[in-house]
């Protein structure tokens, strides 16, 4: 894995991606912590590995023994001084508040073995933004999964300037031994190469609702079924989260001072109202609980 073993791995977030990169990294073996402050979001995790874990059994996707190793394999914890103490390997999937992201890197630098290795899962900050709060910024690197974290096989792998040789070839052999697909980014640049690409068909999707053109509805009809993608754009923003579209969207505004960056009318109110998507029940479509 890269010149780098990595046994133990410690997952900090629970939530949207957090708790199934986690179960990744515990169904390809690795001993796995993951971590959040919030006892309702931990125990929300586990549940879903609960439920998770037999259907794919029942579904004859896993053996019985398999599920049971991994389960094993998988612990929760509120303490970050535990979770992080042993690891080989941290990939950071917390809200994408800067400030907070900065915090964690801190103190994860004082918790984790000198050698591991801090990637963070944000969607939008480069790591150079946390690398100096760290003694190792040459172990630093950005690890961006896709949402639903279990099935998307891309990872993208993300080398800034202070990122070594090392850590990039790590982190790239990390994704592989989960099952992944990884691409290696040489330079850092906002969004990305996926989240760039799908910015322009958001940005697009909510422009037509906006102006009143179509419906959320008709326009997720039209990309799924005259472009073969797989859902439409409000449902997926529905699945990655609406406070993620307006997150992204803002950082993108204080960046450049462009008001066409600024998040769409729609993305505002709902963002306001607390209308999140899925994990909310309710964002451009409603979902039961
Ligand atoms: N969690 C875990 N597994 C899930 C899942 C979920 N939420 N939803 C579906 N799956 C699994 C199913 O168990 C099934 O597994 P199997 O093939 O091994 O049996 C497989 O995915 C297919 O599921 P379904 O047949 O129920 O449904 P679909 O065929 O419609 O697939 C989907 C669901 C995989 C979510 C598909 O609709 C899809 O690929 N959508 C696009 C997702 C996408 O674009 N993601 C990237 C978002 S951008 C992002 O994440 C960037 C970040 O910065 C925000």
């Amino acid at each position: 894995m890269g010149d780098m073993k990595i046994g133990k791995i410690a997952v900090i977030g629970a939530g949207n991606m957090g708790h199934q990169i986690s179960l990744c990294c515990a169904l390809a073996g690795l001993e796995t912590t993951c971590i959040d402050v919030s006892e309702e979001q931990l125990q929300s995790a586990a549940s879903f590995v609960k439920r998770y874990l037999p259907e794919r059994v029942s579904r004859g996707k896993l053996s019985e023994e398999e599920a049971a190793e991994a389960e094993k394999r998988l612990r929760f914890t509120a303490s970050l001084e535990q979770g992080a103490r042993e690891v080989d390997f941290v990939i950071e999937a917390v809200t994408e508040k800067l400030d907070l992201k900065k915090d964690l890197f801190r103190r994860l630098d004082q918790i984790c073995p000198p050698q591991a290795v801090l990637a963070t899962n944000s969607s939008f900050f480069v790591s150079s933004l946390l690398a100096p709060e760290t003694d190792r910024p040459d172990r630093v690197c950005n690890m961006h999964f896709f949402n639903p974290a279990l099935v998307m096989k891309c990872v993208e792998v993300v080398k800034g300037v202070h990122t070594s040789a090392e850590t990039a070839a790590t982190a790239m052999a990390l994704a592989r031994s989960l099952g992944k697909k990884p691409v290696l980014l040489h330079k850092e640049i906002y969004g990305f190469l996926v989240n760039r690409i799908l910015r322009r068909i958001m940005d697009e999707a909510l422009y037509l609702l906006d102006t009143g053109v179509a419906s959320a509805e008709d326009i997720d009809s039209a990309v799924v079924n005259a472009l073969g993608h797989p859902m439409g754009p409000f449902t997926l923003m529905d699945l990655t989260g609406i406070d993620l579209s307006y997150h992204a969207a803002m950082e993108r505004y204080r960046k450049s001072g462009d008001p066409a960056d600024k998040p769409s009318p729609t993305v505002v109110e709902k963002y306001v109202k607390g209308e999140w998507g899925r994990k909310k029940g309710s964002g451009f479509y409603t979902y039961e609980k």
